[in-house]
């Protein structure tokens, strides 16, 4: 094992941990690293398609309360108006900065930013880049400032396994594993931030990337911090329907904001059979339609049909949907493109405060791993990334303020986690792949789009089967496993929070209790504060000082 010391350790490099890490840069001198177990690039943000919410001055009528309303009413109820309207009111300078770093959005023929707009936003208010490359665009930008920071040093390859926790209850680092050589580097560091990223290689269908397993949220939830709202998972209505599982290519809402429409198999257009609003109804809502209308007719999959847009348009605004759809030989400017819904975001995460924190001292997480309540129960278009880009430009400013003066950490606990990790392993090898793919299916069938009692309660045996045969609760013998051992904790956490919300609410779909109650409540699980998930209304977090 070897061992290091550093004062602000990142984990993960998606939009959230890349800009973090040059805003922090900026204000701070001392080293910062940079841990991402994938290639720089590879993450989330990166296959972000429509775009970033921008509300511009000078785009009327549009507003800062506009844009929170419109936050709020797809939040279902779980919305925190404060967050929201702390986001949206730093959104431009969030965007103007973006630009400063090199990211080019989309301009029309008047040299101003174009605008988009994507479903329950009342006004067009999405900037984009490279017409349907956002989220390459960014990642680009972002990570060739990151490359060329000289405080920012990098390690690509290198996984995050466990928090460093010492008898106080305060994070003090983390153990990394590098998975080629199969070595551990012990990093102790003041500051441990986790944007790690979302879940959904959890489900069978998915919109997501490899990487995204989750392993920040089971990394928390292991070292006591609370989690909220896990319940919350967004399903995308319109993922290219492929036949093979997996990660699915993602059509975005953006095409229906230009006016494309959705029809089933027989020709009718039957979104608004479902909602008065029709294709553009919040995600949540349209994804139930597509799922009760496959369900009541059998078929695999609904169509989207872009024939009212005009074929300029489609080949200026979508050319890497147009790609993607030739590669499996849809041909889009002629024929409806066939998509059915697939995960795509997980609204809840680890609880953090508006700087960042969580609850655990020492301890903070940005981005899609983390969980503000700007999303509530169901979050609108293109409001991840720049939830992203704010949190973590405040996080920066707080993070400078503490005292980042390193010194390495001998502590009781934090040493028999670490002998943990130097035990030697049994040799029998499970079979990860079956594992794996027995969990995503029972997830997409049991704790998916809609749920209920019993189906969950399946769900949670299936976990617990898995658990008992997998047996691997620390050191495991490749990164296989270590993703695996993240999804089975977070599965866990989603499944028991769905059990206890017995209602229907945002994301969250329960035919067995299909109404919303009137008494709005967040979902909280500990390991170490609760022992459970806790419904809880009226608690207060202290985030305490670092
Ligand atoms: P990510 O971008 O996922 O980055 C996570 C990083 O953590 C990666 O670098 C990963 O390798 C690393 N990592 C994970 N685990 C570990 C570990 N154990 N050790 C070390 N490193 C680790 N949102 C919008 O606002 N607008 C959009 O248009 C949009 N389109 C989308 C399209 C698609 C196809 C998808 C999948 C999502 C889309 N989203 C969109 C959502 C948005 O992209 C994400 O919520 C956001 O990018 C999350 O950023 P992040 O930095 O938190 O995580
Ligand atoms: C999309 O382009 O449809 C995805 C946008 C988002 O998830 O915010």
């Amino acid at each position: 094992m070897k061992f290091s010391t550093k004062p602000v350790v990142i984990i993960g490099s998606g939009i959230a941990g890349l800009y973090l890490a040059i805003k922090l840069s900026e204000k701070i001198n001392s080293e910062i690293l940079l841990v991402t177990k994938a290639n720089l690039g590879e993450s989330n943000s990166r296959y972000a398609q429509g775009g970033i919410v921008g509300v511009l001055p000078e785009n009327l009528p549009d507003s800062v309360e506009l844009h929170v309303a419109d936050t709020i009413k797809a939040g279902a109820g779980l919305t925190d108006a404060g967050i929201a309207e702390f986001i949206s009111e730093n959104s431009t300078e969030a965007i103007y900065d973006l630009v400063k770093y090199g990211v080019e959005f989309d301009k029309n023929p008047e040299n101003r930013i174009q605008l988009t707009l994507e479903a329950a936003h009342s006004v067009k208010r999405i900037l984009h880049s490279g017409g349907d490359a956002t989220g390459r665009n960014i990642e680009l930008a972002l990570s060739h400032k990151v490359l060329n920071t000289p405080n920012i040093k990098i390690y690509q390859g290198i996984q995050a396994v466990d928090l460093l926790m010492d008898s106080d209850r305060r994070c003090r680092g983390v153990i990394l594993y590098d998975s080629k050589t199969g070595e551990y580097e012990i990093v102790y560091a003041n500051v441990t931030v986790i944007a790690t990223g979302g879940a959904g290689q959890i489900y069978s269908n998915t919109t997501n990337p490899a990487i995204a397993t989750g392993d920040g949220i089971a990394l928390a939830y292991r070292a006591g911090a609370v989690i909220q709202d896990m319940e919350f998972i967004q399903f995308h209505p319109t993922a290219l329907d492929l036949e093979e599982n997996g990660s699915r290519f993602l059509i975005s809402e953006s095409v229906r904001g230009e006016g494309a429409r959705l029809k089933n198999t027989d020709g009718e257009f039957f979104t608004q059979n479902y909602d008065k609003r029709g294709d553009l109804a919040p995600r949540d809502i349209v994804t139930r339609a597509i799922f009760f209308e496959m369900k009541e007719k059998g078929y695999n999959h609904v169509l989207l049909d872009t024939s009212s847009i005009n074929k300029e348009t489609l080949i200026e605004r979508f050319p890497n949907i147009i790609k993607a759809c030739k590669d499996h030989e849809i041909d889009i400017l002629e024929s409806p493109i066939p998509v059915s819904p697939a995960a795509h975001y997980i609204m809840g995460g680890i609880k953090i405060s508006q700087e960042g924190k969580t609850t655990i001292p020492g301890l903070y997480a940005v981005g899609e791993a983390g969980c503000t309540s700007f999303h509530g129960a169901n979050r609108l278009a293109s409001n991840s990334l720049l939830e992203c880009v704010v949190i973590a430009g405040e996080m920066a400013k707080n993070i400078a303020e503490q005292n980042l003066e390193v010194e390495p950490v001998k502590d009781c606990k934090s040493d028999c986690l670490l002998s943990q990790y130097e035990k030697h392993i049994l040799s029998y090898k499970p079979d990860i792949e079956d594992y794996i793919r027995k969990l995503r299916e029972t997830m997409w069938d049991k704790a998916g789009i809609v749920r209920n009692e019993q189906s969950l309660n399946q769900a949670l045996k299936m976990i617990n089967e898995l658990k008992l045969e997998f047996n691997q609760e620390y050191r495991c013998r490749n990164i296989n496993e270590y993703e695996f051992r993240s999804m089975l904790t977070v599965a866990e956490l989603i499944v028991r929070s769905s059990i206890v919300r017995k209602e229907s609410r945002g994301a969250h779909y329960r035919d067995d209790y299909p109404e919303t109650s009137e008494h709005a409540y967040h979902s909280y699980i500990s390991k170490e504060i609760f022992g459970t998930v806790k419904e809880v209304c009226d608690f207060t977090f202290s985030y305490k000082s670092m």
